[in-house]
């Protein structure tokens, strides 16, 4: 807008422009004292551009659906009660009778899912862009046991409901434990008399997997910014000049994209919590075996089904010990995918074959193995 010799002149010092200045400093003032008390700036160091890239972002990802679990989860916590004879009805009372309850459990569902897909895809893209390679052998193990977790919390979240899936999924845990003889112990119910194994997992799910979690994830963290983020591309390999010429940006930049991103992501399981929210069954019965377990444990599912339930272990046991070799099996100077077609026929005959057995539930018929 332009000022016409008409208008009457703001008196000085109290147009918008000053006054947004003088907001601005004024919130300047205020982040100087917050900066001077916690040091928040050492947040701005320097990150190359690539690191703002939604593939570069998926660990970041994976770290906000956690943050949304544990609020949720702790809503949750108010209102479950996982004594065995009450656990199932807790669950139909937070979807019926708790204002929001319904919703609340249906975001922590499918932000369960979304953090498995999100570590998932973000292992991926490490794998593919060579990032566990010299130095970052050892947080790659630490993202290993991230998964693991992840995949703790899943399992034990699932048997927390108390329904017949839950009971069967508790059911494979025991004769899991039973079959690692003294390692199994803690699955015993000899191991605490008195305490219901449902009340230990309980435990597990809400107090000692997400505590490991979060203290993985702040070693992940460090280890990452000891390092810095790995170089992309033909840039990382012998004769490739490592990010030299490549835009920085501020770290609280690239936090503000995971941000924007996480938004989205938040937005997504608002809607599938609204569309389709978790349901649960009626209380176990005992002696039949006829449910499936979340999509991501069938692969294993469908081993059992062909081999029995020994299957599981050495299945599971197999991947993560495949997954822990990778950096010291693939110790080759290149990170570049198109330099390395041993590492990526080796990772897409892994991938196919887990999808196959996946895919294969759908068709094998399920056998009792209890
Ligand atoms: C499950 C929870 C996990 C969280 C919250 C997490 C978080 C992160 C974050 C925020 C980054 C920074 C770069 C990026 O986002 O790509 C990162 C990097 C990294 N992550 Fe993870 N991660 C997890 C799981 C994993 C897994 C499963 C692996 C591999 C087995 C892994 C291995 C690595 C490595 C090696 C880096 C350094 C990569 C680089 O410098 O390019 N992480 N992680």
């Amino acid at each position: 807008m332009t000022v016409t010799a008409s208008e009457p002149a703001a008196p000085q010092g109290t147009g918008p422009s000053d006054r947004n200045r003088s907001d601005r400093s004024a919130f300047r003032r205020a982040l100087d004292v917050v900066d001077d008390r916690l040091g928040v700036s050492a947040l701005q160091y320097p990150v190359p551009e690539h690191a703002n890239s939604l593939g570069w972002s998926l660990g970041g990802l994976t770290a906000a659906t956690l943050f949304v679990l544990i609020a949720t989860g702790i809503v949750l916590a108010q209102f479950y009660n996982p004594m065995p004879e009450a656990a199932n009805a807790s669950v139909r009372n937070i979807i019926t009778a708790v204002w929001g309850g319904k919703f609340l459990r249906g975001v922590h569902y499918w932000a369960a899912q979304a953090m498995y897909v999100l570590a998932v895809l973000h292992l991926l893209r490490v794998y593919s862009t060579g990032s566990y390679k010299r130095p970052r052998e050892a947080n790659w193990l630490v993202g290993v046991s991230l998964l693991a977790l992840t995949l703790g919390a899943l399992f034990t979240g699932t048997v927390l409901k108390w329904d017949q899936e839950g009971f069967e999924a508790l059911g494979h845990n025991l004769e899991i434990g039973r079959l690692l003889g003294g390692a199994g112990f803690w699955f015993s119910d000899k191991f605490s008399v008195g305490v219901p194994l449902l009340v230990r997992l309980y435990v597990a799910h809400v107090a000692i997997i997400p505590g490991l979690l979060l203290g993985l994830f702040a070693l992940h963290g460090m280890l990452i910014k000891r390092h810095a983020i790995s170089p992309k591309g033909s840039a990382a390999d012998p004769g490739g000049v490592e990010g030299a010429s490549e835009p920085r940006a501020p770290f609280t930049h690239h936090l503000r994209r995971i941000g924007a991103f996480a938004l989205v992501v938040l937005a997504i399981l608002g809607v599938l919590a609204v569309l389709l929210p978790p349901g649960v069954g009626p209380t176990p019965v005992e002696g039949v075996e006829v449910t499936r377990p979340l999509w991501m444990f069938w692969w294993v599912f469908t081993l059992e089904n062909l081999f029995g339930l020994k299957a599981i272990l050495i299945a599971s046991v197999a991947l993560f010990a495949l997954l822990a070799a990778v950096p010291f099996v693939d110790r080759g100077p290149n990170r570049w995918w198109r330099r390395r077609p041993v590492a990526m026929i080796a990772a897409t005959v892994v991938v196919i074959t887990l999808v196959v057995l996946t895919l294969m539930t759908l068709v094998t018929p399920a056998a009792s193995h209890l």
